[in-house]
């Protein structure tokens, strides 16, 4: 018998209206400027989450962009997982929201949590469902409304960040003729928690509720980590790097993901880039820039694609998939 894969169906995602350029921000009284934002980041913009927008409403949004381009219905999800580090509620968990609001009476959902890395946590868990037999597909949507934990004065965080969501729709196959998931690599590191984390509980308004995080700490450990899983998920598969057709990376920086593809050898053109105009919007980051370069033709059925993200934790990991 054949083994079991993910195929990965459908792509989606969900940006909101409204758009903050850097020149918003030092405008409106923030110090900083668009040349300092562009020089350290790559960043020129960030949608920010209005107020009809939620962790739900824009998972929502993007998983039903997912459903409809795999030509497939609620009814055909066994398993919904969001990853998000920003949901509306303490519980019930987004996932289970979203799943009634698609008017599902089956299956069931849960949220994941690994900040920036969340989609490659839930992508990783998606597929080991699958592969199990526990569930026949699964909807993976990364959905996070950051403005709601950034310290508007606090200018090293506020202007790295934007909101969104991005969703991919899996189906089990049997002959995927190589195509789906091929493996998924997770790490995490808890003697680095403080070096990105949020204390507050959701929901609270006060200081504590902010992210914080030192930025040149986290930078290192990106490169560096991020470099190592590239290396592992080759390793693991018996590949070269010319074997990689796209590195869909998490967007959170520019440098960082320069950083890797120069460690990968694929030129600029071989890489998805969405962190000019969508700034860092964590665990939504990856299927927002594989919806894109999947939907305007870069990336088509055949390709190899190497994810790969770092986020508060530590937690990081890789996943390499056939589209
Ligand atoms: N505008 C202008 N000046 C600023 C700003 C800003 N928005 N933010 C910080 N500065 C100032 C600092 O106050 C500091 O001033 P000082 O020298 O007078 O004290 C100066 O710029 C340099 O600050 P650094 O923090 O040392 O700047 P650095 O070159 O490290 O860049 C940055 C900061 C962009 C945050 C970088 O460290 C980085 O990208 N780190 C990775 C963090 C990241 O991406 N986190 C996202 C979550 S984790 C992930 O997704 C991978």
């Amino acid at each position: 018998m054949k083994a079991r894969r993910s195929l990965l169906k459908g792509f989606g995602g969900y940006l909101p209206d409204r758009i903050v350029t850097n020149d918003d921000l030092a405008t409106s009284g923030l110090e900083t400027s668009d040349e300092w934002i562009r020089a350290r980041t790559g960043i020129a913009q960030r949608h920010r989450a209005g107020p009809e927008d939620t962790a739900v409403s824009m998972a929502v949004a993007a998983g039903r962009q997912a459903l409809e381009y795999a030509n497939a219905t609620p009814d055909d999800v066994d398993a919904i997982i969001v990853a998000t580090s920003t949901p509306d509620q303490a519980f019930p968990s987004t996932a289970v929201r979203v799943q009634g609001e698609l008017g599902m009476t089956s299956g069931f959902g849960f949220d994941v949590a690994a900040a920036c890395s969340g989609f490659i946590f839930a992508l990783s868990t998606a597929d080991a469902l699958i592969r199990s037999g526990q569930a026949r597909s699964a909807l993976v949507i990364g959905s996070e409304v950051y403005s709601r934990i950034l310290d508007p004065e606090d200018r090293s965080t506020f202007v790295l960040f934007g909101d969104g969501a991005g969703a991919v729709f899996l189906q089990a196959t049997e002959d995927g003729g190589g195509q789906g998931i091929v493996s998924t690599h997770l790490h995490s590191d808890g003697r680095h928690g403080d070096l990105l984390y949020v204390d507050g509980a959701i929901g609270q308004k006060d200081k504590s509720a902010y992210l914080k995080m030192q930025g040149r700490d986290v930078f290192r450990h990106a490169v560096a980590k991020l470099s190592s899983s590239v290396d592992e998920v080759l390793e693991a598969n018996g590949l070269k790097y010319e074997d990689v057709a796209w590195l869909v990376p998490h967007q959170a920086n520019l440098r960082i993901i320069d950083g890797v593809a120069r460690k990968l050898h694929l030129p600029p053109e071989r890489v998805v880039i969405t962190v000019d105009r969508h700034a860092n919007t964590s665990a939504a980051s990856i299927p927002l820039a594989l919806n894109e370069a999947v939907r305007d033709g870069r990336i088509r059925s055949g390709d190899l694609v190497l994810m790969e993200a770092l986020g508060g934790g530590l937690t990081w990991g890789a996943a390499l998939a056939r589209i």
